[in-house]
């Protein structure tokens, strides 16, 4: 069955909503789980204790096909004519892509107006998406796009769709399929909208339930400083999932006071520029069924690790990095510790976001990372500079290589 060669519907099992033949694939999920002991190095864990789950190598470039599958696929089984979402840029990419190849809908994409990496933006584009591009940030595209879908009968592809998750469980039974079904002591993931960390949680609550595993890992949301929600609700003020019942009046005070500051998500990590997560809820209930925790860190940490992961030979975007300087953070803490199993989750691939990859290794020309504080590197690989003559060209490659 072609169905078993996607690394989402051969587990389709476990999300068993959709009839073979209306299944909407294009061979994503097809990843795996890898050792680094570089990356583990910079970590500070033992040999061989740190993965990667390295989801940069799906269709589009990010995990977003593990969900958009299954929401396409819903899609279909609906007859929607034309879908939506708003976008940090790798669900716009996602959507676009499955809209392309199937054919069966057409795309509207709303996006930040200067809030998006143009690797992604150029993937919308020429997957053919219609895309609007709003004088506002994800926040507000977000709550545009939902209104105008209720509106005008439009299916809605954000991850406040169920589906989306459901086919993102999927990363979870790949995680632990690599693993031989041992469960990892963490997992370690960037929090933005928080459809994964739901996603995640969910996925291990019904493999215990099932049976299949016996235990849960612990789960670690990374958040970038500048877009700090759920770090601030949950680590700072406590607010925890209590029975399916948060404290309301905490969320609202919380955003009604972001509202009176007017207060802007704001971080490199372009993808997690995000200030209301609308998994909050069921985020907290991930949280509270693994024992989670929340940090945040500051975007020279995520460029540092990014470059880091690069040089492993896993090249990422910048929010994906989170997850591993937040494993790094929670081992400096003694959170993780030395002999702990971590697998980080790499989101998206590195050639969607070149301007900050180039930007941190050539800092004379990045005055956009300067303004956020980014200045000092653990790894600068900048280009040398070199006149069109054989001979001086030959005296810079005898003192690189030597
Ligand atoms: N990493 C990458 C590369 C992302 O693109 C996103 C989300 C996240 C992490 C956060 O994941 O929302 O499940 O917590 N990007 C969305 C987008 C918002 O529009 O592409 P999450």
């Amino acid at each position: 069955n072609p169905l078993d060669f996607s690394g989402v519907w051969r587990f389709r099992e476990l999300f068993p909503f959709a009839p073979d033949d209306q299944i909407v694939t294009i061979g994503e999920g097809q990843t795996i789980l890898q050792q680094s002991d570089a990356i583990g190095k910079y970590v500070g864990l033992k040999h061989g204790l740190l993965h990667l789950q390295y989801e940069g190598l799906n269709p589009s470039g990010s995990f977003k096909d593990n969900g958009m599958t299954a929401a396409s696929t819903h899609a279909r089984m609906v007859g929607a004519k034309v879908a939506a979402c708003a976008s940090t840029g790798n669900t716009s990419a996602s959507l676009a892509i499955y809209a392309g190849v199937s054919g069966l809908f057409k795309v509207l994409v709303f996006v930040g107006s200067g809030k998006i990496a143009y690797g992604k933006l150029s993937q919308a584009l020429d997957y053919g998406a219609m895309t609007l591009q709003i004088k506002g940030d994800f926040d507000d595209a977000l709550k545009q796009v939902r209104d105008v879908c209720q509106q005008a009968g439009i299916y809605l592809c954000n991850s406040v769709n169920p589906f989306r998750l459901e086919g993102q469980k999927s990363i979870i039974f790949r995680i632990l399929e690599g693993l031989r079904w041992e469960v990892p002591d963490w997992i370690v993931v960037p929090g933005g909208n928080l459809g994964n960390a739901s996603a995640f949680g969910k996925a291990l609550i019904e493999l215990k339930h099932l049976g299949l595993i016996s235990e849960l890992p612990r789960l670690a949301v990374i958040n970038a400083a500048g877009a700090n929600t759920l770090y601030e609700l949950y680590d700072r003020r406590g607010l925890r999932w209590n029975g399916g019942r948060p404290d309301q009046t905490l969320m609202d005070a919380f955003y009604t006071d972001m509202d009176a500051r007017n207060r802007r998500a704001n971080t490199l990590a372009s993808a997690i520029e995000i200030n209301r997560p609308v998994n909050l809820k069921k985020c907290l209930r991930a949280l509270d069924a693994c024992q989670g925790v929340v940090r945040e860190i500051a975007d020279g940490d995520i460029l540092d690790a990014k470059a880091i992961i690069g040089a492993g030979g896993f090249g990422c975007e910048p929010a994906s990095a989170a997850s591993v300087a937040g494993a790094k953070l929670l081992r400096q803490q003694g959170v993780i510790g030395a002999s702990d199993r971590v697998v980080c989750i790499l989101t998206g691939h590195q050639l969607k976001d070149p301007d900050a990859t180039v930007g941190y290794h050539a800092v004379e020309e990045s005055p956009k990372l300067v303004e956020k504080g980014v200045t000092r590197r653990v790894f600068q690989n900048s280009p040398v500079v070199v006149e069109n003559d054989f001979d001086r060209i030959m005296e810079v490659v005898r003192r690189m290589s030597s």
